[in-house]
């Protein structure tokens, strides 16, 4: 029933990447790089309750997939010196199946159970999810027609982990129930040099620092990708370098696998491209831009969005995306006056 990672339902996540994600797993909270603020809060939180004996708060981890939400999971068990039950949304299709897990999963005081994916609950299975996360209580149904009774069965003091790439489809009173709510925001450059320098490191690859800054640089402000073009980097490094990941070699393999400059992907181009050259700059509805690029509504808002937005390409609005001054730079267009007097100088 349990499983050891969410479910992975994006083409950017392959299987590989699980073998490889649970040897680079850090498991303890000095190893976690960056995402000082939420490191800080949570060691607060972890150290007062384990003085207390007290189970830590429910917490709930958002923010686009490959920031960490899984590893902190795993994580906050072991800083509570607990073990951890992990789940999915997606794989708790009843009410009976979450109430199954709640008294079959041998927790106790403190344990943590971990939901990924946590928004793909349904509404039902959720209701079932709030007496136990408020009370510590879950009821079960017994018998069948006139004979159905339902009993109300204690559960220990445990701690909910939730993780999601998209709060914005929790129910407000889910999202109430979190004591500590957690927002993982993209890695910094620094950030991520170190990250590949660490991975490097476990994985026993030769790595010049100039190599290591120029993978850094083009992943996306993600450790998960930046962990896979790591692994690619050293593959091209084995076949047409020494073996040892330079800075060149770093810069022909990136060519190689269509990562530009910016650390975009063909995909990303394939989306800024369809906003810019077929609806003209936007506004347009992610409905259509997903099938204007032959790709999932979904992924879409939880994959690729969120970085192009961050990084400036990309404005939300109420009526749909729309391309900003820097996209029509990024693809040497001229802006229309529109934009250019929005700037600020
Ligand atoms: N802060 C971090 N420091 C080091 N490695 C990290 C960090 N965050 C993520 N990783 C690496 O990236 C991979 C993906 O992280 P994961 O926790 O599975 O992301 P998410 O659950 O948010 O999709 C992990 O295997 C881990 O090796
Ligand atoms: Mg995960």
């Amino acid at each position: 029933m349990y499983k050891e990672e969410g479910t992975i339902t994006t083409p950017r996540f392959q299987k590989e990447d699980k073998n490889f994600e649970n040897i680079l797993r850090p498991l303890k909270m000095k190893d976690f790089v960056g995402q000082e603020k939420v490191k800080e809060k949570l060691d607060i939180f972890i150290r007062a309750a384990r003085k207390r004996g007290d189970s830590l708060d429910h917490t709930l981890l958002y923010g686009p997939p490959g920031l960490g939400k899984t590893t902190l999971a795993h994580i906050i068990a072991h800083e509570m010196g607990k073990n951890i039950y992990s789940t999915s949304g997606s794989a708790i299709d009843r009410p009976g199946d979450l109430a199954k897990i709640l008294t079959n999963t041998q927790l106790n005081n403190g344990d943590i159970l971990f939901i990924d994916e946590i928004h793909r609950l349904h509404p039902q299975v959720e209701e079932v999810l709030y007496s136990a996360m408020e009370d510590f209580k879950v009821d079960i149904i017994l018998g069948k027609g006139a004979s159905t009774r339902s009993v109300k069965i204690p559960l220990p003091r445990f701690t909910l982990v939730g993780a999601t790439t998209r709060a914005g489809l929790l129910t407000s009173p889910l999202r109430n129930r979190f004591g500590v709510i957690n927002h993982l925001d993209f890695y910094n450059e620094e950030e991520l040099f170190s990250i590949v320098l660490r991975s490097s490191q476990i994985l026993g690859i030769k790595i010049k620092e100039e190599g290591a800054r120029e993978i850094a640089k083009r992943s996306r402000g993600t450790p998960r990708i930046a962990n896979r073009i790591l692994r690619r980097v050293r593959d091209y490094a084995q076949i047409k370098g020494r073996g040892i990941i330079t800075e060149d070699i770093a810069k022909r393999a990136l060519a190689i696998l269509e990562i530009d400059e910016k650390g975009l992907d063909p995909m990303d181009r394939k989306i800024l491209e369809a906003i810019l050259y077929k609806f003209g700059g936007g506004p347009v509805g992610i409905k259509t831009l997903a099938m204007a690029v032959n790709e999932e509504p979904d992924t879409i808002e939880e994959v690729y969005e969120p970085y192009l937005i961050r990084e400036g390409f990309i404005n939300r609005t109420p009526r749909g995306r729309v391309a900003t001054y820097l996209l029509y730079e990024y693809l040497k267009q001229p802006p229309p006056s529109s934009l250019q007097q929005t700037l600020p100088f």
